[in-house]
């Protein structure tokens, strides 16, 4: 018997990411091969966005997805998240040339609030929410904190994009493919300040800081790249990434719904319970375990570096501060 669909709404459908995201829902690639979707795609009530969100479904049509049932396109985050069991909040503007990710902080963060209520009102009681659009930590924060009735363990934000991002950098570095490294990390805020965790990190079985051996370049190099891969690919593109963005969210529902693999973790940006010094309540990067039931737990016992664990303090801080800021915007 085929399975009843689940309801994905995605904010921002019109974009740069919605366009390389939504094929990658209705062909199965996020919630499985064998798993109905329903498209709720949410944009901004102006005319050109939602023309464009119409070309966007067209193209959607004309695939012929067999998973894809229905698709409701709308400017109203009311019908958007109508009965959402999964909301996938991108819309948001980004960041340009020059700008730091919480530059963005006044513009976007109130659409946190709006969307946070209308997720608190109106979507599914199992709903969860995977925050993208920047300064996504502390967005997560406003949606969390304008959702009262949503338990505060649904909220996550995506730093599986920055995972990815070191993943690479260590496999090109030992001359391994991707494949070999495991465990990869990231802690703290999807920012400049973000902490690449190179000892934790596994390539073939063994810390990635042990297979390296060149600690000028783990703590040097390594750190600055994955920190300003963001901003590399703004200069080079003019635009900010998209299909790999796209790529990190398809991995972080799965990495929040399926299982973890025995002994693993994912770099997943949830609400901080104090481990590890993490100020908390602040939404923050950790190394979680997803039980498959929709459940969550961050791993504990890691052993963090005097260098990384002043890291982890500096991007604490960040959040911190990108929370003040805000504060108006927290209920
Ligand atoms: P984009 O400008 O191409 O698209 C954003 C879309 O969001 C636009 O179509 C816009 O009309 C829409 N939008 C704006 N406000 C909205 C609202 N209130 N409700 C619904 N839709 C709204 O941008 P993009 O390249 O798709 O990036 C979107 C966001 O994702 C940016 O903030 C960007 O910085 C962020 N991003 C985050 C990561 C990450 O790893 N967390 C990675 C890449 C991009
Ligand atoms: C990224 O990491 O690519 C995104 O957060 C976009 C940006 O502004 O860097």
């Amino acid at each position: 018997m085929s399975k009843s669909p689940i309801r994905v709404a995605v904010t921002g459908a019109a974009g740069q990411i919605g366009y390389a995201l939504l094929p990658r829902i209705a062909s199965g690639q996020m919630f499985g091969a064998d798993q109905p979707v329903i498209l709720q795609l949410v944009e901004i009530p102006v005319d050109k966005a939602m023309q464009a969100l119409e070309g966007v479904a067209m193209e959607l049509e004309d695939c012929a997805f067999p998973l894809l049932q229905d698709m409701v396109l709308t400017s109203d985050p009311a019908v958007g998240f109508k009965d959402a069991n999964w909301c996938l909040l991108v819309g948001s503007k980004p960041r340009g040339p020059g700008m730091e990710r919480n530059d963005l902080i006044k513009e976007n963060g109130p659409i946190f609030t709006g969307q946070g209520r209308a997720i608190n009102d109106h979507a599914a009681s199992d709903v969860r929410v995977a925050v993208v659009g920047n300064p996504c930590n502390t967005n997560a924060l406003i949606a969390m904190h304008s959702a009262p009735d949503v338990p505060r363990e649904r909220f996550s934000a995506m730093t599986r994009l920055d995972q990815n991002r070191a993943q690479a950098q260590l496999a090109a570095k030992a001359g391994v493919h991707t494949s070999a490294v495991s465990h990869a990390l990231i802690w703290g805020n999807h920012s400049a300040t973000q902490v690449p965790d190179f000892v934790n990190t596994r390539i073939d079985g063994r810390s990635a800081a042990e297979v390296i051996q060149d600690e000028a370049w783990l703590t040097g190099d390594f750190f600055k790249t994955v920190q300003q891969r963001g901003a590399a690919i703004i200069k080079a593109r003019g635009l900010s990434s998209a299909a790999s963005a796209a790529n990190g969210l398809v991995d972080h529902v799965r990495d929040l719904r399926q299982a973890t693999p025995e002994g693993e973790w994912r770099s997943v940006c949830v609400r901080s319970d104090g481990s590890y010094g993490v100020t908390e309540g602040l939404i923050s990067s950790f190394p979680v375990r997803a039980d498959g039931q929709g459940g969550w737990s961050i791993v504990q016992g890691l052993e963090l570096t005097d260098f990384l664990q002043e890291k982890l303090k500096a991007t604490v801080a960040e959040l911190e501060h990108e929370r003040e800021v805000v504060s108006d915007l927290l209920g």
